[in-house]
């Protein structure tokens, strides 16, 4: 894996010097032009914010050691057979999500309402990323906020300043959707792949340089255990439901991302090994996000379960305490607004690609549309940390926590589950071999039994488990 890792890092950086010169205005005909850019973009899909704050502090309160290694039994049972399934599709048809549903549909002799998987990835990816960059706006924010802490203000208060001002929260949220556009309207090769090869390996970077800090300055003993330390005691239904929940969120699965950038795979790369590189990508940033955060947490005598408070409240406080804090302080948000970044313009790229690919409007009218779209929705996320926080949209959720809700908890699984009963049950195995070319049969059989049985019941099993509890 670290090899692997190498690598793609080497690649990245040589392949950042080569000029581009291939047009991404014949969707149908596009593809990325580096090996290792698939693994890098879906990667860039799959690490956010979800991972470096969502999975440690999960792994965290749900027994450690026992999370981490249920986590991984769910990547590999339920996240890799899907994320397969999503890319097969994607390739075969070189089309967005919508169209590559309905093609694989229509070709296997199905009804071509199989399309409607693709139509929900699309209204999830920009609910999503219209409180996501609410969020990501906020880190924005705190890479200034931690360069410069104001003296005599306590990280609560800090907080409190940044998230009262819906002008402030407007402001950078205005910013971040900005990024987006520009970076999706730029185009597939010139926008994403650029992108990606400049961000990822940085990422990777200023993750190393976070947790080379975490052992000079934490406590980083008391985090390895705190993280590794495997206590069956903790581990009950839910703990299962929870590792299979930030499985499937983390990988981006169930919206339409990866099968798109599946879309634009070259034809000779080989779809299962790419696949086992982006999950095991994902989960060596997730671990090492814990391994960052936890024994500053520690040092400093903080609260590891403080909730979505933490990384603001609770680092911002160490950051400001610990030598050159005004250096490591900033760089932490940097890596946690890169990641957003390159997460947020997988949320976009879907919809953008059907449209352009529809002929309906050039791909800057569509990003700017739909970013603008997502940013109107945003608003709502926007006010509700402040004037809005009182006001409940679905139960007693506010409008921010809503529309979380009814993607995270229901547009995600259910496109998921569909995926992998399309693939299992309805798709042709012929056309999934086709496309999987270069598998070997043995692995390709594995892939059949658990997308047919495997996977849609563990998914169905977390989806009914939320609408009971
Ligand atoms: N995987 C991202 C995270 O862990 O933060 C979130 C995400 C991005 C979900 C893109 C879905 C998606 F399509």
């Amino acid at each position: 894996m670290l090899h692997n890792f190498f690598s793609i890092f080497v690649q990245s950086i040589y392949l950042s010097h080569m000029s581009v010169n291939t047009s991404s205005k014949l969707n149908e005909t596009v593809s990325w032009v580096g090996k290792w850019t698939f693994v890098l973009a879906a990667a860039g899909s799959a690490v956010g914010l979800g991972n470096i704050w969502g999975f440690p502090y999960k792994a965290g309160t749900e027994g450690g050691g026992a999370f981490v290694l249920i986590y991984l039994l769910c990547i590999l049972a339920v996240g890799l057979p899907i994320m397969m399934a999503e890319i097969m599709i994607g390739r075969r048809a070189r089309k967005s999500p919508v169209n590559a549903m309905k093609a694989a549909a229509i070709d296997s002799g199905q009804t071509s309402k199989w399309q409607a998987v693709g139509w929900g990835g699309l209204v999830s990816g920009i609910l999503i990323l219209s409180f996501y960059s609410v969020i990501a706006g906020i880190c924005l924010n705190y890479i200034l906020i931690a360069a410069n802490p104001t003296p005599d203000i306590s990280s609560l208060e800090q907080f409190n300043i940044v998230t009262s001002s819906p002008s402030r929260l407007m402001f950078w949220h205005s910013v971040f959707i900005a990024l987006n556009i520009m970076i999706i309207s730029a185009g597939v090769i010139s926008g994403i792949e650029r992108m990606v090869r400049l961000l990822m390996p940085m990422l990777f970077i200023l993750m190393m340089v976070m947790v080379v800090n975490a052992m000079i300055n934490g406590d980083f003993a008391r985090g390895l255990s705190f993280l590794f330390a495997p206590d069956f005691s903790e581990v009950d239904a839910t703990t299962f439901l929870r590792a299979m929940g930030q499985a499937f969120f983390s990988l981006s699965l169930g919206m339409g991302s990866i099968m798109c950038y599946g879309s634009y795979m070259p034809q000779e790369e080989n779809i299962f090994k790419t696949s086992l590189t982006v999950a095991g990508l994902d989960t060596l940033i997730a671990i090492l996000a814990g391994l960052a955060i936890f024994p500053i947490i520690f040092a400093y005598g903080l609260e590891p379960g403080a909730g979505p408070g933490l990384v603001f409240v609770s680092l911002l406080s160490a950051f400001v305490d610990m030598p050159l804090g005004n250096i490591v302080g900033p760089a932490f948000f940097a890596l946690l607004s890169i990641a957003a970044l390159s997460s947020a313009i997988s949320l976009l790229e879907p919809s953008v690609a059907y449209f352009e690919e529809e002929k309906i409007v050039s791909r800057f009218s569509a990003a700017l549309t739909l970013g603008l779209f997502a940013w109107v929705i945003g608003i709502g996320s926007v006010l509700s940390f402040n004037d809005w926080s009182d006001i409940s949209f679905i139960g007693d959720l506010n409008f921010l926590d809503s529309i979380d809700y009814l993607a995270n908890q229901f547009l995600m699984p259910i496109g998921g589950m569909m995926v992998a009963i399309f693939a299992g049950w309805f798709l042709k195995p012929d056309l999934a071999l086709d496309e999987f070319s270069g598998i070997h049969l043995v692995i390709f059989n594995i892939w059949r039994f658990f997308i047919k049985y495997i996977s849609p019941v563990l998914v169905a099993a977390v989806f009914i488990y939320q609408l009971v509890s």
